[in-house]
């Protein structure tokens, strides 16, 4: 019988034996590639679901070393601009700053200030910059109905930074501390006002040392594509406003649309693109003969998927990706193992069985930085998730033109449900704690990088006993932290 069905193994039913170890957390290196020529300081991906990734949840990962990628339900516009938040975002310039017209009174900028939380405005008449005011200014002004003009430091006393000198932040920081201030405007040929550099958000931004940014010094993004003609065009705008990566986003990366894309990308653009999904090694030789720089893996792991279920194919994960890599490693190109994680551990295993990098949807749908509101269900908060395979996302695809990654016609067939996942805070706490896991994971391996990790670590298999043993048992949970055990 097995020799006619192998058996193909998942997360929960292996675990990695412990090693000597001479290795403390702090000195492990979690450094990885995501493609050919793109590295990543954190092996952590945003999955490209309407339900996961947008700017804000590609900003927040890229500033702690990890990438996002941009869902493509959505029109190429609104795709677009999504990734142009992201390459305009700048940790420590504020590009839209809230300002008063000179005319405006004492007592309206006191409320402003009161309002947005902030301790000054610039000052503007007709869009140029006439001066700057701080709460310092106002706090002893009786009279609230004096103009601002005649309260604030004037142009002629301001300390300002020309947009063209595109300033470092270490350079901006030196002329507040020369000038005893805070808040530095940048201006234009013309004075108009530009942006505002504040003393608080340098300080902030250097709490980002690891931030993945491009050669210009913008956070770095993906964005999803699909197959077909059509997505070429996507493709195009996306690289014009800047995107780092595509991903050619399929259920079924073996197919002959995804194999043409990538060959059609690869041809006419510079830029790095991963293909899938896949789950064999033909599939994963056919992409990397096609000109992918990264593969990614996965049919039908996801937890909100339905694929295995509708149709009875796909692969469990640990073999998958541990087939793929076998030709992944030796083509020299980066795997990303894509869903079904749920636990800290499980990123552990994917990557000491090959994968360079792990995607992760439902770990991260329940930030607050995922698209959506939170919602009450019998008193505790959660957010929605839904598979990009639903019949929701789907229908809300098609409202826009966009075809899933799932339809070979024009009739739906749903492969994925809509959930909810508990809220979890922000993706900055669920993020560094896989970090934490990481690290302590290394130490038990002995490994101080993933490549160690790969030679060091020796899997085994266990069964139902030993995976109940694995999880709490025997007591009833009174605290949750994390990594939030399932009840
Ligand atoms: P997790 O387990 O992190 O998986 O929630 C996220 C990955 O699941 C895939 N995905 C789907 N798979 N039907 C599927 O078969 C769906 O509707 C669906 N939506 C997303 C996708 O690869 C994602 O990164």
């Amino acid at each position: 019988m097995e020799s006619l069905f192998p058996l193909y193994l998942t997360f929960d039913d292996i675990l990695i034996m412990p090693n000597y170890s001479e290795v403390l957390p702090h000195e492990v290196d979690i450094q990885t590639k995501l493609t050919r020529r793109i590295s990543m300081k954190i092996p952590i991906i945003s999955a490209a679901m309407d339900t996961v990734t947008e700017a804000d949840m590609a900003i927040e990962l890229a500033k702690m070393g990890g990438i996002g990628i941009i869902h493509r339900n959505l029109t190429i516009q609104e795709q677009v601009r999504e990734v142009e938040k992201v390459k305009k975002y700048s940790s420590w310039i504020i590009t839209s700053p809230v300002f008063v017209d000179e005319e405006t009174t004492v007592g309206e900028a006191i409320e402003k200030m009161r309002e947005k939380n902030i301790s000054g405005l610039p000052v503007v008449k007709n869009g140029y910059l006439v001066g700057i005011v701080t709460s310092r200014d106002l706090r002893f002004e009786s009279t609230k109905s004096k103009k601002i003009k005649e309260v604030m430091k004037p142009k002629e006393k301001l300390i300002v930074v020309k947009e063209e000198d595109k300033i470092s932040p270490e350079k901006a920081k030196e002329i507040m501390h020369e000038h005893k201030i805070e808040k530095l405007p940048i201006v234009d040929s013309e004075f108009r006002l530009k942006g505002l550099i504040t003393l608080k958000d340098i300080s902030k931004s250097e709490e980002n040392p690891n931030a993945l940014k491009d050669s210009s010094g913008h956070l770095v993004v993906g964005a999803a594509i699909g197959t077909g003609e059509k997505e070429l065009e996507r493709a195009e705008q996306l690289i014009k406003a800047g995107v780092d990566v595509l991903v050619i986003d399929s259920a079924h990366g073996h197919s002959r649309w995804v194999i043409e894309t990538l060959k059609k990308i690869k041809e006419k653009f510079d830029i790095d693109v991963i293909a899938g999904n896949v789950a064999t090694q033909d599939g994963t030789k056919a992409l990397l003969e096609a000109g992918a720089d990264a593969i990614k893996v996965g049919v039908g792991p996801g937890s909100i998927c339905t694929t295995r279920i509708v149709s009875g194919v796909g692969v469990p994960q640990i073999s998958a990706i541990l087939e793929c890599s076998k030709l992944t490693q030796k083509y020299g190109v980066p795997l990303v193992a894509d869903g079904g994680i749920r636990y800290p551990g499980d990123i552990v295993k994917a990557l000491v069985v090959g994968a360079d990098s792990v995607m992760l949807g439902n770990m991260l749908a329940g930030t607050d930085e995922a698209p959506g509101e939170k919602v009450l269900k019998d008193g505790r908060p959660y957010k929605v998730y839904r598979g990009m395979g639903s019949e929701d996302a789907i229908k809300d695809g098609m409202q826009k033109g966009v075809r899933s990654r799932y339809l070979s016609q024009d009739d739906i067939l749903p492969e994925g449900v809509v959930g909810l996942v508990p809220y979890k805070g922000t993706v900055r706490f669920i993020i560094s704690n896989l970090m934490k896991s990481l690290q302590v994971a290394f130490g038990y391996i002995g490994a101080k990088n993933i490549k160690e990790a790969r030679q060091k670590a020796r899997v085994i298999r266990i069964t139902e006993a030993g995976y109940k043993e694995s999880h709490v048992h025997s007591v009833q949970v009174l605290k949750e932290t994390f990594p939030f055990v399932e009840k």
